[in-house]
């Protein structure tokens, strides 16, 4: 006869087996990445959180790495006196108040005209759906809306991944095609920075296929492994895919670019589809899109959903949060096996100690 203190302690013992058993099954509706690693696509912040706040400032960056981003996308420009600043235009004229400090130069307000103290004087301006807040965020740094430098962005990702352990990348952006100097310089200053491939989510681009072929050269030369992008427009010829360089007007083919880089960063129009992707694939290239801007979750379900189908492998976005969410939404994350097995044996091996103490 067994006492009922032995049939409540038998279902509990039972019940934590059970749960650990429940925890360490693969999810019944655990979502099937089709991208090239199985892994769900990469959330990359366009610009930071920009849809949010004022792009490639220090306040948009800290807030799509909050917002669940695993990726931030640095464009990249040169400055007069030869600093690397993050900002998309050639100009400093949409993105900040250059025009209400200072008198144009050479008929206009080009970045590489500008020395770094005098743009380190601007404020960043937000564009598009941005604003200079966002709620329940307070930027951890100083200034949050100036002109950051190349270096201050990767500081602020490191001192994020010193500080959690997380493997936040970054994704700079050439934006001078085929700028040799350039080159050199953004991958010199990214190894010196730790971010030489050994951790994963970091890669390089360009929309110059020439200049993605010369930063892999750098890359290698250095024993660095980030991920290298060509960016461009898909375009099918003949049933025949290949990726428009927009800097030279020629087409690349999908087998030559495979020569030289690890991955596309193409736009979501012109030929773009999910033969693209499965083509990519076969070569061993990994399909970043750009740019998915949606406002509401409704309109991010109904961007990203086809694309997480098709097998894309990374989204640029202005609005990490909903990227993240879409995400979320598709598969709660199952509990790792390691950390599933102890439960699972603890709660096997009490039920049958107990089985045998009857
Ligand atoms: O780099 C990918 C995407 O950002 C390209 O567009 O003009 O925003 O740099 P853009
Ligand atoms: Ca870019």
């Amino acid at each position: 006869m067994r006492s009922s203190q032995e049939t409540g302690m038998t279902r509990m013992i039972a019940t934590a087996a059970a749960l650990a058993m429940a925890m360490i099954a693969p999810a019944q509706a655990a979502t099937v990445y089709n991208t090239l690693s199985g892994e769900a696509p990469l959330v990359i912040a366009h610009r930071g959180a920009s849809g949010h706040l004022p792009e490639h400032t220090l306040a948009a960056y800290e807030l799509a790495i909050k917002m669940g981003a695993q990726v931030v996308e640095p464009d990249l420009q040169l400055t007069a006196d030869g600093v690397l600043v993050a900002i998309h235009d050639a100009t400093l004229t949409r993105t900040t108040n250059v025009a209400e400090l200072f008198e144009p130069r050479n008929g206009g307000y080009l970045v590489s005209d500008f020395t770094l103290a005098e743009i380190k004087t601007l404020t960043a301006l937000p564009t598009r759906t941005a604003s200079t807040s966002y709620p329940d965020y307070t930027p951890s740094m100083a200034d949050p809306f100036k002109v950051p430098t190349f270096q201050e962005v990767m500081d602020l990702v490191n001192a994020h991944n010193a500080a959690t352990g997380a493997q936040i990348g970054i994704y700079p952006e050439s934006k001078v095609p085929n700028n040799p100097v350039m080159n050199v310089q953004i991958v010199n200053e990214m190894k010196a920075n730790g971010f030489d491939g050994s951790a994963p989510n970091s890669f390089l681009q360009t929309f110059s296929h020439e200049g993605a072929r010369h930063l892999s050269e750098l890359q290698a030369a250095l024993g660095m492994t980030n991920g290298v992008a060509a960016l461009g427009y898909v375009i099918k010829t003949d049933d025949v895919y290949g990726v428009y360089d927009a800097t030279t007007a020629a087409i690349s083919s999908l087998d030559e670019l495979a020569g030289f880089v690890t991955g596309l960063g193409v736009n979501l129009g012109y030929d773009l589809d999910a033969g693209f992707i499965a083509a990519a694939h076969a070569l061993g290239l990994v399909v970043h899109g750009w740019t998915f801007r949606p406002t509401t979750l409704e309109a991010a379900e109904a961007q990203f959903l086809p694309w997480i189908a098709a097998g894309m492998d990374g989204f640029f976005t202005d609005y990490p949060d909903l990227a993240v969410a879409v995400l979320d939404g598709l598969s709660p994350a199952p509990v790792p096996l390691p950390a599933g097995l102890p439960l699972l044996a603890a709660g096997v091996g009490a039920l049958v100690l107990v089985r045998r103490r009857r």
